[in-house]
């Protein structure tokens, strides 16, 4: 019969025969759910001939890297390069402040790190990687690819996600995409079959150019990013501690490139803004803003304004996808 165990055989069959006994393999982890279940299978079959990449961008949530890293190696046993990238992502987005630029510089960066690191590994092996292993899902295929005549419009038209196709052509890899055929449902069953963690197979989505969509315009701006991360990690937290994060699809806050004036104290503030946004959806294309007690909203935005310094508003975005989109750029 069919079940999540044979489909994890089979794939595990397949993919054995397909990379031989030579060969090796490389992947990039996003810290996200489809990447990690991908490599922890490819792992499975063909054990340390696996050899993964984890890029900090500098524009990763409050203590990212050091959690996904966490979970890579003493979770799963994944063997994984972990480069940090900060200099070189913020130096190329200093001034930026079009959203498509951002993106565009962001997966150029990635791609000429993603380039080093497989180099590095020829160096090292002394023979050139062949497969890139890539968590693409079902979804993913048909998004890229919609049926001829079917008048569907995606996303991916109307930003340049990264996560399909943007690896560079030249290195003559070929993929290997074990999820191809999966639902995100499906994925995360095979992921609890592979012990990845629950918690981290509940992640919230999270966008390649990372925070840089949610500071609006040049996000090295002062200490935007730095603000930005401890404001969504104050959010989220009080999200997971009402019980709340697995019944909302993304939630997340957005720095405002504009002052606005408290009073704290006896004191005038001339400070930053924030917005917070949750949103539920079935598959990302169409989305609820999400219903938040008043109580909740009312703590969550003392605690912000209490322990960010620098921060004395906070408002909450009440719009839908459509006409918004999730992300604010
Ligand atoms: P939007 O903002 O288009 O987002 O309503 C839909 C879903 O896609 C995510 N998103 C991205 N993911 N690269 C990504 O990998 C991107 O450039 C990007 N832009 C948006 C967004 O977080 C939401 O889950």
């Amino acid at each position: 019969g069919w079940s999540m165990e044979n489909v994890l055989d089979e794939e595990i069959k397949v993919i054995k025969s397909t990379v031989g006994t030579e060969d090796h393999v490389i992947c990039a982890l996003s810290g996200g759910v489809d990447s990690t279940v991908a490599a922890t299978l490819v792992h499975k079959a063909i054990g340390d001939r696996l050899h993964c990449i984890f890029v900090d961008n500098g524009l990763l949530r409050y203590k990212e890297r050091e959690r996904v890293m966490e979970t890579f190696e003493r979770d799963l046993h994944l063997p994984v390069t972990c480069v940090d990238a900060t200099d070189q992502f913020l130096s190329e987005l200093k001034g930026v402040v079009d959203p498509e630029k951002k993106r565009k510089i962001i997966g150029k960066e990635f791609i000429s790190i993603f380039d080093a690191f497989a180099h590095d590994l020829e160096q090292k092996l002394g023979r050139k990687p062949s497969y890139l292993v890539q968590g693409t899902l079902y979804p993913d295929v048909i998004e890229s690819c919609p049926p001829p005549g079917s008048g569907r419009t995606h996303s991916h038209t109307i930003k340049s996600h990264h996560n399909v196709g943007g690896l560079p052509k030249d290195m003559k890899l070929k993929l290997i995409e074990p999820l191809k055929l999966l639902f995100k449902d499906e994925v995360r069953q095979l992921g609890r079959i592979l012990d990845v963690p629950q918690g981290f197979l509940k992640r919230h989505p999270f966008p390649g150019p990372g925070l840089a969509v949610r500071v609006l315009g040049d996000v090295t701006t002062g200490n935007a990013l730095d603000v930005l991360r401890q404001v969504d990690e104050i959010f989220i937290q009080s999200i997971k501690d009402a019980g709340l994060y697995d019944e909302i699809w993304q939630a997340f806050a957005v720095f405002l490139p504009v002052r606005s004036v408290g009073v704290q104290g006896d004191q005038r503030t001339h400070s930053h803004v924030v917005a917070l946004r949750a949103v539920t959806s079935q598959d990302g294309m169409t989305a609820d803003w999400y219903y938040f007690e008043h109580k909740f909203l009312d703590d969550v935005s003392r605690k912000i304004c209490n322990s960010v310094r620098g921060v004395n508003r906070v408002v909450l975005d009440i719009t839908s996808k459509p006409p918004s989109t999730i992300e604010w750029e």
